[in-house]
């Protein structure tokens, strides 16, 4: 079962939360803001020595202060009208993120609306497909969650699963 939970993503006790980063992994404001804010300067360290994480793909760190063990720095795609391969690439980040998830041993995991704030990927169909991702994963791990940060999306969530 997926649960979507209507939270700051900073507070959930899971194994590894998943952050809506940027390409340069340096933060930002929305979740990744909060993220950055909530585990501390060291974060932000060890993102710096990672590099750059193109959109689509996404990298791990330790969540340091935050109750979650791992960070997967997800980089989402930037909405320009849909025909740029918006869709496809926002598909590859879930599945990126649960791939590793799976190689760092989390048997729970936290997912925000990635590209849904400032990416500005139209709401509804971003919840088609990450939910359709998570169903595909959800028997990897004990608990999947789709973590919410207002009702809108929290009804969008649970329209889509009921379908
Ligand atoms: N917990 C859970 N969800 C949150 C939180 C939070 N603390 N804060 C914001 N959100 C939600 C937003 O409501 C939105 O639905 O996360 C979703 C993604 O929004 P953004 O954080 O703006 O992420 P995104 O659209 O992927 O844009 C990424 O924003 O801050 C920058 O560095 C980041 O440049 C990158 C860009």
């Amino acid at each position: 079962m997926i649960e979507v939970v209507r939270a700051d993503i900073t507070t959930l006790k899971v194994d590894a939360i998943v952050n809506a980063a940027n390409a340069a992994l340096s933060g930002g404001g929305g979740v990744d803001g909060a993220i950055h804010r909530a585990a501390g300067p060291e974060l932000l360290a060890a993102c710096r020595a990672l590099g750059r994480c193109e959109a689509g793909d996404a990298r791990v760190t330790p969540g340091f202060r935050l109750h979650a063990r791992l960070v997967i720095h997800a980089v989402g795609p930037v909405w320009d009208g849909g025909t740029n391969g918006e869709a496809a690439m926002l598909e590859r980040v879930y599945e990126r993120a649960f791939a590793l998830a799976r190689e760092h041993g989390a048997r729970s995991i936290a997912f925000p609306a990635i590209s849904t704030g400032a990416y500005r990927f139209p709401a509804d169909v971003a919840a088609e497909i990450a939910l359709r991702v998570m169903l595909a994963h959800e028997f990897e791990h004990e608990r999947v969650v789709a973590c919410v940060f207002d009702d809108a999306t929290r009804g969008r969530y649970e329209a889509t699963l009921k379908r």
